[in-house]
């Protein structure tokens, strides 16, 4: 090749180098537009819609992502058009956050709470924390519910019974109330027992449910249950006689959340009870697995197993130094369980398609060793 007609070539390849830049650059900058005119017909579109803005708008789910990026408490890149299309599919979903945030529940309390501690240290619960969201107290808690409970938010959804352990104040629950229009919501809480020695079955420091406006009406009408949710015959007999009702009208259960004690011992009766119970698809939510002395053991002892038996084959040569995988460590979890997906402090645990169950209390209490992770995953291979 001479030296001209190799300097020809060259100078062509970076012409069509330069063509094909700005042919692409031109792509780009149309889809951009197109993105931003179709957020923008969207939001025009859906920003009329009905129940007074709760639904989940473009705009709104533009919005949130914009203010958790300017809190500095999402690392997501800014929307792309994937983002758009999928907000357009589910754009009849209610917003949580807009939603909790409105009644002040802890789920979304951190937004709230960061950004002045990260102004002013001794605005900081936890100052000395490494990890920004565990400087304060309150939670980051849209984004699981969002993705887990959006789709049931929606108008069309079938009927389906929903529980929350820990009512409280009722602000969680007046949340759920508003996003989750088509749920029959029932609640448990132990502090609005009659008052008296704990001793007798009472409750001697105060009931925190009943400030809430709606109090006497949900015990009224039996979705307020008010009880210890770690014992057994108190769970049994709300689940059989309220929940599931003997005349079969009860939609199917489809969500439990478990904001109660988050004591480990009642975080695992909520998996041990309430798993088998939630119908096919259904989910078991359970919030603040925190590393703090209560829940501890529940993170550090009965994820790790339930994250086993995720992965478990059965198959006796897919075992550990080849001595064999031979049982579940929760044999009562594990034919049941289709995945766990946790973000900081909350975790779901979602069930596959084995059909719902009420089994005897031997079967739905925490097993002998549970607490003991090693014997499952090292001690017995
Ligand atoms: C974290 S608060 C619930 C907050 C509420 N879900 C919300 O989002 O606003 C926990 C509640 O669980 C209740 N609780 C504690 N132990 C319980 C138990 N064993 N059974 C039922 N409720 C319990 C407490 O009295 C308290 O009201």
């Amino acid at each position: 090749m001479s030296g001209a007609s190799g300097s020809k070539k060259s100078i062509l390849l970076v012409v069509m180098g330069i063509a094909i830049g700005m042919a692409l650059s031109s792509l780009r900058q149309d889809s951009n537009a197109w993105v931003e005119q179709m957020s923008q017909s969207s939001v025009a579109l859906l920003g009329t819609s009905v129940n007074g803005g709760q639904e989940k708008t473009v705009e709104s789910s533009l919005r949130s992502g914009e203010d958790e990026r300017r809190m500095g408490t999402n690392n997501a890149p800014a929307s792309t058009s994937d983002e758009l299309l999928t907000s357009w599919s589910v754009s009849t979903e209610r917003d949580f956050f807009k939603i909790a945030e409105g009644y002040g529940t802890d789920k979304v309390r951190g937004y709230k709470n960061l950004p002045k501690c990260l102004e002013d240290e001794s605005k900081c619960d936890r100052p000395e924390a490494p990890e920004r969201q565990c400087k304060v107290t309150g939670h980051f808690y849209n984004t699981m519910y969002q993705r887990w409970l959006g789709p049931y938010s929606n108008d069309n959804v079938e009927p389906f019974q929903f529980l929350e352990i820990g009512y409280f104040n009722g602000n969680g629950f007046d949340s759920y109330t508003d996003f989750l229009p088509n749920a029959e919501k029932h609640s448990m809480e132990i502090s609005c027992l009659p008052e008296g020695p704990r001793s007798e079955g009472k409750w001697p420091w105060g009931n925190f449910a009943r400030h809430n406006r709606n109090y006497q009406s949900l015990l009224d009408a039996r979705r307020l249950h008010c009880g210890d949710a770690s014992d057994f015959d108190f769970l049994h007999k709300i689940y059989s006689t309220e929940m599931q009702r003997p005349d079969g009208t009860a939609p199917a259960l489809k969500v439990v959340i478990d904001d109660g004690s988050h004591v480990s011992e009642h975080m695992a009766m909520s998996l041990f009870f309430w798993f088998p119970r939630i119908a096919p698809g259904g989910i078991l939510v359970i919030e603040d697995i925190e590393p703090m002395s209560e829940a501890s053991v529940f993170r550090r002892q009965i994820m790790p197993q339930v994250h086993h038996d995720v992965h478990y084959c059965g198959l006796k040569e897919y075992g550990y130094g080849g001595k064999g995988e031979p049982a579940p460590c929760f044999p009562t979890i594990q034919p049941l369980l289709k995945s766990i997906h946790c973000e900081m402090h909350i975790c779901v645990f979602e069930r596959n398609d084995v059909p719902a169950s009420d089994p005897p209390k031997e079967q739905s209490t925490i097993p002998p060793g549970a607490f003991d992770a090693k014997k499952c995953l090292f001690e017995s291979k």
